[in-house]
């Protein structure tokens, strides 16, 4: 294996190849990424009541994650401590307890083992249970309704981990009433590399008006322009990169821009309009500014989400060339259920699992994957230099700011984190601001 220190160049401007193909990076991303950084698991909505559950991956690690009779929500691996079976099945429901399908031990919505087939017969009274609870995930927390993980005990809170992109999510997660994800998620395989789609949603507004020509002016709307990419004006948007590896790419005004037909674009901007002074007296126009544009972004390591699309998605890694990726669709709570319905819709219809936006981005990243089959093709580099030197801090706004919409800001952003954390850099560096130079990698 290349050493690490090889593999991401020139402040994330390149990135080694063998990244989105060798096992052994892989194991180290596992270790160093999935099982150190804040993941997405549910959203609170999903599971309101006491004994409401979903499974879910964090990594490669399947776990449970269970609203307590006390209110409080807490994770569990879904692995059953006797010989390891997977001790629940469903993706979601209601329990007092979880039964392992194998042997028949039982388990509390708390994680303790309570029952056990045979206790005085076969073990003779001499297990203890008190021993074998199911294995709980270090921390667990939520931020406005979105609930994440980490299994590192020393890793930062969840707000600190979220960094400057607060400032801006807060615009749309902070609306009267909040916000809720529409589940069960939709579910799909894919045979690319878990970095890809995720770099792609949150740092890729190049691909938009190219992998998309055809579906952009079948739509039509404000985006249409894109189509081809014959152009990008300034004012159209920017791409933002936060601490600890968060980015997205910003349309000014376009939340709706994404919906297929006219008539449902005009639906969500009117609700748009109708919230937005609120939004504006609460938040300031600067801030507010971004309750009302388009998003594609990725919460790091592998949460993306496209706002005003209102598409959100885990992409669950299964080895270095396959992901399942778990769709839901994201709404306000207050919006009319015809509207919520419209939104459900419109995202199965564009970036669900045969949605006409999601199928052309697929076949790209299968084959950014799978080209790396080839040896010696995979001995190069990835280039994602567009931008670099028209990028900085803003006087108001937290992170670095592109100048224009058409840049890799995020991409460089989101691999100078990754390099962090496999080389295994602890909290404070992984956590620096985004212009800050790496420790250890060297110029080509
Ligand atoms: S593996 Fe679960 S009860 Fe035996
Ligand atoms: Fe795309």
């Amino acid at each position: 294996m290349k050493p690490v220190d090889e593999l991401v160049l020139e402040d994330g401007a390149y990135q080694h190849r063998t990244m989105f193909w060798n096992e052994d990076i892989y194991e180290a991303e596992l270790e160093h990424i999935f099982s150190r950084a804040w993941l997405f698991l549910t959203h609170e909505s999903l599971i309101p009541e006491a004994g409401d559950y979903n499974t879910t991956r964090m990594g490669e690690d399947k776990v449970i994650v269970i609203r307590q009779q006390d209110g409080s929500i807490r994770a569990f691996i879904n692995s059953c401590r006797h010989r390891g079976n997977t001790v629940c099945h469903a993706d979601a429901g209601n329990t007092r307890q979880f039964t392992c399908s194998y042997h028949g031990w039982s388990y509390g919505s708390n994680g303790e083992l309570i029952g056990v087939p045979l206790e005085q017969d076969a073990y003779f009274n001499q297990i203890d249970k008190s021993k074998f609870g199911l294995q709980e995930i270090a921390q667990v927390a939520s931020y406005k309704g979105m609930v994440f993980g980490t299994f590192d005990a020393s890793a930062p809170d969840l707000e600190t981990y979220l960094g400057d992109m607060r400032w801006y999510m807060d615009s749309f997660l902070d609306v009267p009433g909040g916000i809720e994800l529409i589940g069960p998620p939709m579910k799909s395989i894919l045979n690319c590399n878990w970095k890809t789609p995720a770099e792609n949603f949150g740092g890729d507004d190049y691909h938009f008006g190219w992998t998309h020509a055809a579906g952009v002016a079948v739509m039509g709307g404000p985006l249409e322009m894109l189509a081809g990419n014959t152009g990008v004006p300034n004012e159209v948007g920017f791409q933002v990169g936060s601490s600890y590896g968060h980015i997205f790419g910003f349309i000014e005004g376009g939340a709706a821009a994404l919906q297929p037909f006219p008539e449902w674009r005009e639906m969500y901007d009117n609700w748009l309009n109708s919230r937005l002074p609120g939004q504006e007296e609460k938040f300031g126009p600067l801030q507010a500014r971004f309750y009302k544009g388009h998003w594609n972004a990725n919460i790091f390591p592998n949460c993306s989400f496209l706002y005003g699309t209102n598409t959100f998605k885990v992409w669950q890694p299964r080895g270095p060339r396959a992901i399942e990726v778990y769709t839901w669709t994201l709404v306000e709570k207050e919006m009319p259920a015809e509207l919520k319905q419209m939104m459900h819709r419109s995202n199965a219809a564009t970036f669900g699992t045969a949605g006409m936006l999601e199928s052309d981005d697929g076949e790209n990243f299968e084959e950014c994957t799978q080209t790396n089959r080839g040896f010696n093709t995979r001995q190069g580099y990835c280039h994602a230099g567009m931008g670099q030197q028209n990028e900085g801090p803003h006087p108001d706004m937290p992170g670095v700011i592109s100048d224009n919409l058409m840049a890799e800001t995020g991409l460089r952003n989101f691999y100078r984190t990754w390099a962090r954390m496999v080389n295994g850099d602890d909290w404070t560096q992984i956590g620096a601001p985004a212009t800050a130079p790496l420790k250890k990698l060297r110029a080509v």
